[in-house]
């Protein structure tokens, strides 16, 4: 079975914590997007040769998920030709056997635009970076403002920028709990698929 679930939306929305518990409850594999791109920022150098020759050894480094690694992927994400070397493998991860989830911000618009069920999950900007802050502490009013400033270039940007398609549906988190966002995802895929939950 070819099942595609796509899930784009703004930096820390909940679209990675959506995203494992769908592939967790429906059996599918997870690509979190957002790791290839921090991947490119983390490896310095020429970010299309970082993106045309991104191993296993960069995907698992530690130090992807802090603030300034989201920053380096957002500047790096705005470069086509880094965009253009990983669409390949996103695309074919997308429409493996089995099904997949896949979480980033063009998977609807560009990645899969042929995806079963497609989702845009967002919050209010504070909301987001209060969580992000219960993460990685430091500063909240600059969690806040690099939080902005990401969701900005990402929104701007002219090749792939982050926008929720027509036939998507949205999920707004600012007051759903993790569990009742989890559920309204499980839901439209069980709809999509045909099967009773
Ligand atoms: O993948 P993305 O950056 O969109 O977000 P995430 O990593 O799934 O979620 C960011 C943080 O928000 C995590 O610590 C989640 O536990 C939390 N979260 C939440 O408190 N309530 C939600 N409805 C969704 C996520
Ligand atoms: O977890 P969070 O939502 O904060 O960020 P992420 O999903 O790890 O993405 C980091 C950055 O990579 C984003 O701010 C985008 O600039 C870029 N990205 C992208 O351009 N396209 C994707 N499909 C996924 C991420």
């Amino acid at each position: 079975m070819i099942f595609t679930v796509a899930i784009d939306g703004p930096a820390a929305a909940g679209k990675g914590t959506i995203s494992r518990a769908v592939a967790e409850r429906f059996g599918f594999a997870h690509l979190d997007t957002g790791l290839l791109y921090r991947a490119v920022g983390a490896k310095g150098g020429d970010p299309v040769e970082a993106a045309l020759t991104l191993s296993d050894a960069d995907l698992t480094r530690d130090d992807l998920r802090t603030l300034e690694a989201g920053q380096a992927a957002s500047r790096v994400a705005v470069i086509p030709e880094v965009r253009a070397a990983l669409t390949d493998y996103q695309r074919s991860f997308a429409r493996r056997e089995g099904g997949a989830v896949l979480d980033g911000r063009d998977i609807g618009t560009v990645i899969c635009p042929e995806a079963e069920v497609k989702l845009f999950v967002t919050a209010s900007a504070e909301v987001r970076a209060h969580r992000r802050w219960l993460e990685v502490g430091g500063d909240e009013a600059q969690v806040l403002a690099e939080v902005i400033e990401r969701d900005k270039r990402d929104a701007e940007r002219a090749t792939a920028p982050l926008k929720a398609v027509e036939d998507a549906v949205v999920i707004d988190t600012t007051v759903l709990s993790i569990n009742a966002a989890v559920d309204v995802a499980c839901r439209v895929i069980a709809e999509a698929l045909g099967v009773r939950q």
